[in-house]
């Protein structure tokens, strides 16, 4: 078997970098450990921002998104008894999309399939030779056959526990890890919407989340120990949490309804250097993983896959590497801005164990200070709707004039 790509992990990255190649007409192979019905059903965030919504719709993916997302022009920050809002349109004249990353998923699994690519779902024992040399190979087993894949470059989309990153030699790779000491116990709710927009909330219990789903599915969470067992939780026990972090004193309270999923999301910030080794480009959660505080964790794998796509395609166009050389440094840059601002959100909005009160009237003046301050405030909102790809147009720039000289 053959092929120009060979793409290990059919999440988000894997399955968006197939496409974005494929529309320049270049071939890869996309070997997913998981079921297609097991993929398609994994609950993970949905806020997408204005960049990922922009390059879905200009590359023909976007329409169940346009008509079933929903826009967000701004989100709320509750802390004190007090909801202020920050104003993304008005900051920032951009938005949000909520839309959850598993019908993202749907959409380019349908997208691939439909163009005749090739999904192989249930590819188990996947092992990656051969990095360093021009013909890099995947080996796997399928359906109890053994098989391998050549090809010309493999890219590592196989999130965090996925061997791509772990087939970089330990001598010419560093990681940066960062645990949070608490978890997110989340829950999905069919129900009546408690809010419009999303609500961040700073309690002295701990931080709470409200989000939605779609106008009949709510998606809250609260920070819990990240020991915590979903089965101490019962139904009440949950609402009742939920109130007491919520609820504000001018009557409103967070809509109850049918819990349909109980779940425990761990806290890490993660970052691997280099995200690139001979033949072999990491994108997404394989290279680095963000606490969900600041929603950016598919937006991040999606900025990846623009870079290694355009790589990609300026090699098969003139045979260059310009690009593909620095597209590490070109991820990274971006990479550490979002893991700052995830960091930043979360050390705001979570109640850390032994922190005195001195630390707790911080984090209050710190949250009135972003939401009174307009500049503050704007960091806040151009980090959220994410931040420009300048640095990516720059360097693409610098590597077409090198092309020309
Ligand atoms: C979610 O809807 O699951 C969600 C929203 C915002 C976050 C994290 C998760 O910051």
């Amino acid at each position: 078997m053959r092929t120009q790509v060979g793409i290990v992990g059919g999440g988000p990255a894997g399955l968006l970098l197939s496409h974005l190649l494929h529309l320049q007409g270049i071939e890869s192979v996309i070997l997913e450990i998981r079921s297609r019905e097991e993929l398609e059903s994994e609950i993970r965030a949905g806020v997408l921002e204005q960049g990922t919504v922009d390059l879905l719709m200009e590359t023909g993916v976007g329409d169940r998104m346009r008509d079933e997302g929903a826009v967000h022009h701004g989100v709320n920050l509750q802390f004190s008894g007090r909801r202020e809002r920050i104003d993304f349109a008005d900051l920032t004249g951009k938005a949000i999309t909520l839309y959850g990353q598993h019908e993202v998923v749907k959409d380019l699994v349908h997208a691939r399939l439909d163009a005749g690519g090739q999904v192989l779902f249930g590819a188990e024992g996947i092992e990656l030779r051969d990095l360093d040399s021009d013909e890099p190979k995947v080996r796997f087993r399928k359906d109890g056959e053994e098989h391998a894949l050549a090809c010309d470059f493999v890219a590592g989309t196989d999130g965090f526990h996925g061997v791509s990153r772990e087939a970089i030699p330990e001598r010419v790779r560093t990681g940066y890890e960062r645990r949070y000491p608490f978890g997110w116990f989340g829950i999905l709710v069919e129900g009546p919407p408690s809010t419009e927009e999303l609500i961040y909330a700073f309690h002295d219990r701990g931080f709470a989340l409200v989000s939605t789903r779609s106008p009949e599915i709510q998606r809250l969470y609260f920070q819990c120990d990240p020991e915590e067992e979903v089965t101490n939780w019962p139904d009440e026990k949950i609402w009742s949490e939920m109130h007491a972090r919520l609820d504000t004193d001018d009557g409103w309270t967070v809509e109850e309804g049918r819990i349909v999923q109980k779940d425990i999301v761990q806290m890490r910030s993660f970052v691997t250097e280099p995200m690139q080794y001979g033949r072999l480009f990491l994108a997404g959660d394989a290279a680095h993983i963000v606490p969900p505080t600041g929603a950016k964790g598919m937006n991040l794998a999606v900025a990846d896959v623009r870079v290694l796509a355009h790589g990609l395609e300026e090699f098969y166009g003139s045979g260059r590497t310009t690009l593909l050389e620095r597209y590490s440094k070109i991820c990274l840059r971006r990479v550490w801005k979002a893991s700052r601002f995830s960091w930043w959100m979360t050390s705001m909005l979570h109640r850390f164990a032994g922190d005195n009160d001195f630390q707790y009237r911080m984090q209050v003046a710190e949250l009135d200070y972003v939401t009174g301050s307009r500049a503050a405030a704007t960091s806040l909102a151009e980090n959220y709707v994410g931040l420009p790809m300048e640095e990516f147009a720059a360097e693409e720039q610098r590597s077409a004039r090198e092309g020309v000289r």
